[in-house]
């Protein structure tokens, strides 16, 4: 019998996951069977069976002392402070020592969009995409400190082919192509219920974007962190592919972490409403970090403090700024993953395709942000939202296309 064949029979029996033969035995071709072996053996099985065993276990944030977390108002710093902050980033940021990363390996379902999220075009007069309006942001900075901005952009396996496409279509959007670098994101197979990797409708294993959580390691993988050493530098903007005001370049940011003796530090702003979908800086068990809004009780959402305000209420808007030691170091540990029950089609054992109407499959995802933890502080900014936040999330209703195009048209109708 074929070695390889014979690997794989073993290592499924060993855990539990003999169903994946019958896709093999399904398929006729030789070297797509071949193929389905070599993709069997890329999985951590091991890794697969602890996924599914703690998927029974609660949010992890309950059992742990939960505290608010200090924060910088930019609106309240004295003018010396201001200036002092500023000075200090402006300096990082001439020398050529700021890279920026932006995540974009996400699949915007919620959106409705079918490519890239940042291909999404917003409806502006001038039909620029999320990928166009954020490179006219770092076009803006490159200009101002007359330097040249590294710019990595993390991609998944299923959109990192559409994504540098785009860009190349555009020639860059102007920016220096050889200042761009497109990196993957690592997958993981979903599991359905009873914790059986899944199979999906083009016969293949079953794999789901791992998180973003995930990116540490796939900058030492992919060789960014070499990359950014070898180009010297040392602060590293981390934000999501879809805020159109994102400001990744941010002088005063890197000043309050400098000043802070810090290796990390994330903007906030104020939580709009209790129910507000965005994760909340606390500090956990002493440590800085964030519950994210899937994962907070809605008492603990609803909780004010003395003065009124949310106890909870320092919203975390995926804008992160990390020391190149801080990377470094992050991505040597493995961060924990959070579930997510989700619709997936998959094909079930008699060879079926099968379109649930209700979530069916485990996705595990690790967060950028549990590797704040591993950080001894943080120094966190807060900003304004109407400056510094105008998400496209949905396709209707609140963080829309349409409410972020209104943010984005009147922030730059006061900053002309
Ligand atoms: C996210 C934050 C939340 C924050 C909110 C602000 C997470 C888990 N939560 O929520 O704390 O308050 O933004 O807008 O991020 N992405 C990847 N790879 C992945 C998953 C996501 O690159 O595997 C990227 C997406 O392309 C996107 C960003 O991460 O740019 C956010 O992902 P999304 O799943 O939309 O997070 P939210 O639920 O909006």
């Amino acid at each position: 019998m074929d070695e390889k064949l014979k690997q794989v029979e073993q290592t499924l029996a060993k855990y539990g996951q003999e169903q994946l033969l019958d896709e093999y035995n399904r398929l006729t071709d030789k070297k797509e069977k071949q193929d389905f072996l070599d993709s069997i053996l890329t999985i951590d099985f091991n890794q697969v069976k602890i996924l599914y065993e703690n998927s029974k276990e609660k949010p992890s944030f309950m059992d742990s002392k939960i505290e608010p977390i200090d924060y910088t108002d930019k609106s309240k710093l004295s003018k010396e402070e201001y200036e002092k902050y500023k000075a200090i980033g402006e300096k990082k940021i001439k020398e050529g020592k700021l890279a920026v990363v932006t995540m974009a390996g996400g699949q915007g379902t919620r959106l409705g969009h079918s490519g890239p999220k940042g291909t999404y075009d917003l409806g502006l007069d001038t039909h620029k995409s999320i990928f166009e309006i954020l490179t006219d942001t770092l076009n803006e900075a490159r200009k101002k400190y007359e330097v040249d901005i590294p710019w990595y952009i993390m991609t998944s396996e299923e959109n990192n082919k559409p994504t540098v496409e785009f860009f190349k279509q555009h020639n860059f959007f102007g920016y220096p192509e050889k200042c761009v670098t497109f990196f993957k994101q690592g997958k993981l197979p979903m599991l359905s219920t009873d914790g059986k990797i899944l199979i999906d409708e083009n016969g293949k294993i079953k794999e789901a974007a791992d998180g973003h959580g995930g990116i540490f390691q796939s900058m030492l993988r992919d060789g960014v962190i070499y990359d950014m050493k070898a180009r010297g530098i040392e602060w590293v903007f981390i934000g999501g592919v879809d805020n159109v005001l994102v400001k990744p370049v941010d002088a005063v940011l890197i000043g309050l972490a400098e000043d802070k003796n810090v290796l990390a530090a994330g903007k906030s702003l104020v939580k709009a409403n209790p129910q507000e979908k965005v994760g909340v800086f606390c500090k956990r068990n002493g440590k800085p970090s964030v519950i994210e809004y899937s994962e907070i009780t809605p008492e603990m959402a609803a909780e004010t403090n003395e003065n009124g305000e949310l106890k909870y209420g320092e919203s975390h808007i995926l804008c992160n700024l990390f020391n190149i030691k801080a990377i470094e170091k992050i991505s040597q540990m493995n961060l924990p993953y959070h579930i997510a029950f989700k619709k997936a089609k998959y094909i079930d054992n008699n060879g079926n395709l099968v379109v649930p109407d209700k979530p069916n499959a485990y996705k595990f995802e690790s967060f950028l942000f549990d590797a704040f933890e591993s950080l001894d502080d943080l120094a966190i900014m807060r900003v304004k939202r109407e400056e510094e936040f105008a998400p496209v999330k949905n396709a209707e209703g609140v963080d829309s296309p349409e409410t972020a195009r209104k943010l984005y048209l009147d922030f730059h109708e006061k900053n002309k």
